[in-house]
């Protein structure tokens, strides 16, 4: 990596030190030109004329998106973020009272409240698989719950509170084995590791724009393999997801595109395009290898300073560290950090609530480098927190 290009190519680099990918990460210059020039073709032009002028470029978004996850166009839907992309692929899912969902420990909020909606809605049951003594999905024990009303087996990749990564691909192959459905919640895992739907052997990824990516906020996306979609009826239609061809009926498209709608941000969506070929061109592999080497040296940073407890789960660690300082109130430190220059964050226990009350998890730091980052930033910040 050329490290001075691709941060001379990162304006958001010039104002301070943002360590915080997890969150909403620094766009590069070709993505921030890209929503700009589709903006100022809008306003020259006019919304729907600069929508007829850039479509060859909006359609190769699809392009984009799928190869970056291994699908193909017509499985790929884009949307506003990834919990819409997420509910889309759940609420279409047809429960009858009794049937099981399984998810594990570190389950984002947003995905649990839904499930809690349809427990009370449709009378499903929500079982969380166990984990392993070092904190991730524990494959054998789900494998042992799995039985016929188990009906959908849906988890967090990453989950938002840290540097966890689940065996999405071992859950995977559990799905498989027993025929289940699987939707991987991979918000936090695109755009910092690679990513290939065969391998992991899901039915539903969705993620987000705006984290690792580098995308503008208000994207994401949803890939639903193909074979599933004709037998899907969205949560939500419009008469862009589905044909009105007559009176009284209607007909679903037959791709992806029927979780989406009509109206969209096409300045963002182009964005969304340039951010994800950006990140292929350099190579998910090699951004791995920086995201992640970062994080290893934060947390060995952290291991000595005093009263410091990084909290990261799992046998494998991604490029989000997340700790605790005895004594240190997390969202006031955030806060004068960002003052001073240096962009973290700090996680909340209810957006993990099973993890955090299991290992009684208090309001946590939250930084995450990405590889646009230096050496140099992160003892910045641990210097700073000394
Ligand atoms: C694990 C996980 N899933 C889903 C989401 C939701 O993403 P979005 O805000 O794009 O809807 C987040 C956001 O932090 C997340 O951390």
């Amino acid at each position: 990596m050329n490290l001075d290009a691709l941060r001379s190519d990162t304006p958001g680099t010039a104002h301070g030190i943002h360590l915080l990918a997890a969150g909403s990460a620094l766009m590069a210059r070709p993505v921030i030109t890209a929503v700009k020039d589709h903006l100022d073709l809008e306003v020259q032009i006019g919304g729907y004329e600069a929508h007829a002028r850039q479509r060859d470029q909006l359609e190769g978004v699809y392009d984009s998106v799928a190869t970056l996850v291994g699908g193909r166009a017509d499985e790929i839907a884009l949307v506003e973020n990834a919990t819409v992309a997420w509910c889309q692929a759940f609420y279409a899912l047809p429960f009858e009272p009794g049937d099981r969902v399984i998810t594990c420990e570190a389950e984002y909020g947003a995905n649990y409240v839904a499930y809690l909606q349809r427990v009370r809605r449709d009378g499903i049951v929500v079982d969380v698989a166990p984990s392993t003594p070092s904190g991730h999905l524990d494959t054998e024990a789900l494998d042992a719950m799995i039985d016929d009303r188990v009906k959908l087996i849906a988890t967090t990749w990453i989950p938002t509170n840290g540097g966890l990564v689940n065996p999405a691909a071992e859950i995977g192959r559990v799905a498989r084995a027993h025929g289940v459905p699987y939707l991987l919640d991979a918000c936090q895992a695109a755009g910092q590791m690679p990513v290939d739907v065969e391998e992991l052997g899901c039915d539903f990824l969705s993620a987000t724009g705006r984290k690792f990516l580098r995308g503008p906020r208000g994207t994401g996306f949803l890939w639903v393999r193909g074979e599933l979609i004709s037998d899907l009826e969205p949560p939500m239609i419009d008469h862009y997801a589905a044909d009105w061809v007559a009176t009284n009926t209607y007909e679903l498209r037959p791709d992806a595109r029927r979780f989406e709608n009509w109206e969209n941000a096409y300045a963002l969506r182009a964005g969304l395009g340039v951010a994800v070929d950006y990140a292929l061109d350099l190579g998910l592999d090699t951004i791995q290898e920086r995201a992640w080497g970062l994080a290893a040296r934060l947390r060995a940073g952290l291991s000595d300073i005093d009263g410091a407890q990084v909290r990261d789960l799992g046998d494998q660690q991604c490029a989000i560290v997340s700790f605790t300082i005895e004594g240190v109130d997390p969202v006031a430190r955030v806060a004068e950090l960002r003052a001073g220059g240096i962009s973290i964050g700090a996680t909340d226990p209810a957006s993990t609530r099973l993890d955090a009350e299991a290992r009684d998890l208090p309001m946590m730091f939250r930084a995450a480098p990405h590889y646009y980052n230096t050496e140099a930033e992160v003892d910045a910040l641990l210097d700073a927190l000394t």
